[in-house]
């Protein structure tokens, strides 16, 4: 198995010694659903998200993507119950930025002391001295609006100083406020909404590959609702490959700063998602593939 996600190759968090294969979890996908509460409470099975979580680090995932609010602290606690002691190499990326409702909405949560709040919710329930990466989450659900994010770049930064941080990345944020946040402290990822059938991002994702940052689309796999699309899967059947796998090859294939974390409560989902990284789409299907935009 681990040869399989080898195939995937790696990428070095620019200016940092950690290095993760571009194979990586989303671990969103393993809080629990209480009606319309998505992302609430603990999981249906827990001992399959445990088993879940032990083999994709025994199969070479190294990243893996979770938040505090997923649950809201479910996600975090069953991450450190599966593998703590964590392996040296494994890289956990969090967020902070947001806080959830009493009815399961998302607040956004920006303030310093709800940033700093944050910070120790995820050092607290992940069991962690220090965090490899926090995103800074910026309001909106699925899209970025503009405006200044220096008030709550700044209190990271502030963490990051005093060592409760190792690295800063970015979350749901335009190509201005990129450029913004560049000018503030060293930034190593971006993590927005882009997948095949969204494509905003384009740009960004080229410019950033230009600057070594690495770009870790959310939604890869189209969310809450995946991806469908008769073209997906006509060149998936072509490749004998499922149109997941295919989603996972293309972002794979786009871009080399592109790290996919790709989000399921199901092993055989995740087994399935990790043979993407085996997966090569010829030249002329990554052009079928662009008319789905
Ligand atoms: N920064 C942000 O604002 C933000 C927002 C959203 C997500 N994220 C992060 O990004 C990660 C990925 O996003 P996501 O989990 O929301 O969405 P996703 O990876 O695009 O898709 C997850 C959905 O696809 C299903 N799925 C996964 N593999 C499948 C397969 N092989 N065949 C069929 N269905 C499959 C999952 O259901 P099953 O569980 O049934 O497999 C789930 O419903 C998250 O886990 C989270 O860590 C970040």
């Amino acid at each position: 198995m681990l040869q399989q996600i080898n195939l995937a190759g790696t990428f070095t968090f620019r200016g940092s010694s950690l290095t993760v294969n571009r194979m990586g979890y989303g671990a969103m996908q393993l809080a629990g659903k209480d009606g319309d509460k998505l992302v609430w409470g603990p999981p249906r099975d827990v001992d399959g998200a445990n088993a879940l979580l032990r083999e994709a680090v025994a199969s070479g995932v190294n990243h893996i993507d979770t938040a505090d609010f997923y649950g809201p602290h479910v996600t975090n606690q069953i991450i450190r119950k599966a593998l703590s002691p964590y392996p040296d190499d494994l890289v956990i990326v969090t967020k902070i930025g947001a806080r959830r409702g009493p009815h399961g909405s998302w607040i956004p949560a920006i303030s310093p002391e709800d940033l700093t709040a944050a910070a120790h919710d995820n050092l607290r329930n992940l069991g962690l001295d220090v965090l490899d990466v926090v995103n800074l989450r910026l309001p909106g659900i699925h899209e970025p609006a503009e405006g200044s994010i220096e008030a709550p770049l700044t209190v990271l930064a502030d963490l990051q100083q005093k060592g409760l941080v190792l690295h800063i990345g970015l979350s749901n944020v335009t190509h201005t406020q990129v450029k913004e946040a560049r000018q503030i402290a060293p930034i190593v990822c971006v993590q927005n909404h882009y997948n095949l059938a969204h494509r905003a991002d384009d740009d960004l994702v080229a410019d950033l590959a230009t600057d070594g940052i690495a770009y870790v689309p959310f939604f890869p796999l189209g969310g809450f609702t995946p991806l469908q699309s008769s073209t997906l899967s006509d060149v998936a059947a072509q490749l004998g490959a499922t149109p997941m796998q295919v989603a996972l090859a293309w972002l794979l294939q786009r871009s080399p700063n592109i790290l996919v974390i790709p989000g399921t409560s199901s092993l055989n989902h995740f087994r399935e998602n990790l043979r993407a990284a085996t997966l090569e789409i010829p030249a002329e299907m990554l052009a079928q593939l662009d008319s789905i935009q």
